[in-house]
C-alpha cells in the first residue's frame, strides 16, 4: 500500500500578539501530536502553518501601538515561531499571508481562487449600506465595531462576529453600535462588495457535512449544520480597507478594497504549501499535490471560534472553484478537508482565584515565551493534552498543572525509567540482562505493551488526543506496577536471574514508551531513544515492540522530568 498522504494545518494567528497556553491547547498542539504520529506510522506529511497579518487585527494593534503594521506583523510572526520552536511544535513552514518572503505567492493564490469564483459567478456584485465613521473619514471595518449581539443581546460583539455565542454577524446588525476607533457612533454609508453566494452554495454544503455527521467531532458538524438549519445569507468578501490582498477586478468599484481577511486567510495554508514546495526544489505549483489530489487528506485543526469559516466558508469557496458535481473535488480540483478538528477555549485559574477566560487585555494569560523561560516544554505539552479542551472548556490550573506534572508524569513515566535504568546500570553493567524464561507476568506485561500501542493509535487516528495520552500513561502506570510486584529490588538479593527477568521486561516497556510518549512528549522520548541507545527511527509506531537484544548496551541514565516545586511557580 502506498503511504498514506496528509496536509495538516493549524489556524494561522493573528500576528498582533504573543502566544498562551490557550492557543497552543485549542490548536497546534493536538496538531502536531497528530502530525508526529501520522509520520511515525511512515505516512507521507506536511504541517502547515504561519501568520495571519492581513486584516483589522493587525491594523488595530498597530494603531494602538503607534508602529507600523509591517514593523509589528514581522516582530510577532518571528515571537510566535520562536514560541512554538520551543514547545516542539514542528512545522514544516511558518509562513506569513503579508510576511516579504510570502506575500507575492500568497496573493497570486488568493487572487486566483478569488477570480475564478467570481468567473464562477458566486460573487454577486451589490451596493449596501456600511457604517462610516464620520471622525475617521473612514468605512468602519467590523472589527472596529462593537455593540450588543442581536442574537443573545451580550455586549460582547464585534461587526463580524458575537464574542459571547459566536454567531457570525454583520456590523448592520449590531444593536447600538460604537466605532472603536474613536468612540462615535457610526452612522450607515453607501458602498459596493463582492458577496459570496453562500446561499447558493447551500445545498452542496449541506450534503458534504451530513456526510461527516458520524466522523467529526459533534460540535463541529452540530454547530455548522444549526447554521445550515437558519439558511446561509450571502456574505461580503470584500472590503474597504488599504491592507490586505487588493481585489484582482478591473472594475472602478474595486478601488480601494481589499479580500476579506476570512477570505485570504485560509488560502495562507495553501501559499505556504506552495511556497514549502517551492523551497523543497519541486515548484510552486505542486501545491497541487496537497490540495487537489483526492488521495491527499487536508484536516484543519482550529479552536472553536473558527470553526464557522473552516467548516462552512472556505469548504464553500472551496466548492464553488469545482466544474465537477463531485462534492469532494475531482482530481486537479481543490479537496474540500477530510476533517475539522476543532478544540474548545481553556479558561485559566490562578492560585486563590476564581477560573476566568484567558485576556490580553487583562493580563489573564500565561505567556509562552515566559512559561519556557522557566520551564521545559513536555510538561506543557502533558498538562494541556491530559487537560485538553476537546468535549468542552477546561482550565489552565496552576496547582493541577503542578500536581499533575509530579504525580503523573514524574511519578509513573519519569520513575519507571528512571528506576528500571538505574538496576541495569547498577546491576547488570549497563546492559539490557537476558529474557531468560518468561513467566506469565512477564509475558502479560510484553503483551500490554502491544495493546498500548494500538489503542494509542486508534485514539490518535480518531484525533482523541486525551484519551490517546491517557491510555499512554496507563502503561507507564501498569509498568509501576509490574516493577512492584515482580520486586527486582528484592530478588537481586536472593535470584539474580529472575531479577534480570524483571529488567528485561521493563527495558523492553521503556522501549516501548519511547515510541508510544513520542508523539505528546517528544523531548522526553528523545532522552529516552539516548538512553537505549537507538536511533531515529526508534519512534516508527511498528517497531514499538520490537525487542531489545539480550546484552543490548544502554546509555547514561537522564533524568527525564523534574520536579516542580509550588514556590518556584508561584515566584515566576
Ligand atoms: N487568525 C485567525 C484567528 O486567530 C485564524 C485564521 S485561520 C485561517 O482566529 F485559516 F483563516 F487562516
Ligand atoms: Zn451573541
Amino acid at each position: 500500500m502506498a503511504n498514506r498522504q496528509f496536509l495538516i494545518t493549524a489556524a494561522l494567528p493573528y500576528s498582533n500578539g504573543r502566544l498562551h497556553v490557550g492557543h497552543i491547547a485549542g490548536a497546534y498542539l493536538p496538531a502536531d501530536i497528530y502530525v508526529r504520529y501520522l509520520r511515525a506510522t511512515g505516512a507521507d506529511v506536511r504541517f502547515i502553518c504561519g501568520s495571519d497579518d492581513n486584516g483589522v487585527a493587525a491594523i488595530k494593534t498597530a494603531r494602538e501601538q503607534g508602529r507600523s503594521v509591517e514593523e509589528l506583523t514581522a516582530h510577532f510572526n518571528q515571537s510566535q515561531k520562536q514560541s512554538f520552536d520551543g514547545l516542539g511544535i514542528k512545522f514544516d513552514i511558518y509562513g506569513g499571508t503579508h510576511q516579504p518572503d510570502y506575500v507575492e505567492l500568497h496573493e497570486k493564490l488568493s487572487q486566483d481562487l478569488f477570480l475564478r469564483i467570481h468567473e464562477k459567478g458566486f460573487f454577486n456584485k451589490k451596493t449596501t449600506r456600511q457604517l462610516y465613521d464620520v471622525e475617521a473619514r473612514q468605512f468602519l471595518p467590523d472589527r472596529f465595531v462593537k455593540g450588543t449581539c442581536p442574537k443573545c443581546k451580550s455586549d460582547n460583539a464585534f461587526g463580524d462576529q458575537c464574542e459571547s455565542c459566536g454567531a457570525s454577524l454583520d456590523a448592520l446588525e449590531l444593536i447600538n453600535p460604537v466605532s472603536t476607533m474613536t468612540g462615535t457612533t457610526p452612522e450607515p454609508r453607501e458602498t459596493v462588495h463582492w458577496y459570496l453566494r453562500l446561499d447558493q452554495l447551500q445545498p452542496k454544503l449541506a450534503e458534504w457535512l451530513e456526510s461527516k455527521r458520524k466522523d467529526w467531532r459533534p460540535t463541529v458538524v452540530n454547530f455548522v449544520l444549526g447554521q445550515i438549519d437558519e439558511g446561509l445569507p450571502e456574505r461580503a468578501m470584500t472590503r474597504d480597507l488599504e491592507w490586505g490582498v487588493p481585489v484582482p477586478l478591473d472594475d472602478p468599484d474595486a478601488k480601494g478594497k481589499a479580500l476579506y481577511v476570512w477570505f485570504d486567510a485560509p488560502i495562507g495554508y495553501v501559499s505556504f504549501t506552495a511556497k514549502l514546495c517551492e523551497n523543497l526544489g519541486e515548484g510552486w505549483e505542486a501545491y497541487q499535490n496537497w490540495w487537489k489530489n483526492p488521495e491527499c487528506k487536508v484536516v484543519n485543526f482550529i479552536g472553536e471560534d473558527n470553526i464557522v469559516f473552516h467548516a462552512l466558508t472556505f469548504p464553500a469557496m472551496l466548492l464553488a472553484t469545482h466544474n465537477s458535481e463531485n462534492i469532494q473535488g475531482d482530481e486537479g480540483e481543490y479537496q474540500l478537508p477530510e476533517n475539522v478538528v476543532a478544540n474548545a477555549f481553556l479558561n485559566i485559574k490562578f492560585p486563590g482565584k476564581e477560573e476566568e477566560k484567558i485576556s490580553k487585555s487583562r493580563g489573564t494569560a500565561v505567556w509562552i515565551e515566559e512559561y519556557l523561560n522557566d520551564f521545559d516544554p513536555d510538561p506543557l505539552r502533558y498538562y494541556l493534552t491530559a487537560n485538553a479542551p476537546e468535549g468542552g472548556r477546561t482550565a489552565f490550573d496552576f496547582e493541577d498543572f503542578l500536581n499533575r506534572n509530579n504525580t503523573e508524569l514524574l511519578a509513573a513515566l519519569g520513575n519507571f525509567v528512571n528506576r528500571s535504568f538505574t538496576f541495569a546500570h547498577k546491576y547488570f553493567d549497563g546492559k539490557v540482562p537476558p529474557a531468560g524464561t518468561r513467566e506469565d507476568i512477564d509475558n502479560e506485561q510484553i503483551a500490554r505493551c502491544k495493546t498500548a500501542a494500538d489503542e494509542v493509535a486508534a485514539d490518535l487516528e480518531a484525533c482523541k488526543f486525551k484519551s490517546a495520552l491517557n491510555r499512554a500513561m496507563q502503561l507507564a502506570r501498569d509498568a509501576n506496577a509490574y516493577f512492584d510486584t515482580t520486586a527486582p529490588f528484592r530478588s537481586r538479593k536472593t535470584d539474580m536471574d529472575a531479577c534480570g527477568r524483571a529488567i528485561n521486561v521493563c527495558c523492553q516497556t521503556t522501549r516501548a514508551l519511547t515510541t508510544i510518549i513520542a508523539p505528546f512528549l517528544p523531548h522526553i522520548a528523545a532522552k529516552c531513544r539516548d538512553m537505549l541507545q537507538l536511533d531515529d527511527d526508534a519512534i516508527q509506531w511498528s517497531s514499538a515492540t520490537d525487542q531489545l537484544p539480550d546484552g543490548h548496551a544502554l546509555g547514561e541514565p537522564q533524568f527525564l522530568v523534574k520536579k516542580l516545586d509550588p514556590e518556584e511557580l508561584i515566584a515566576s
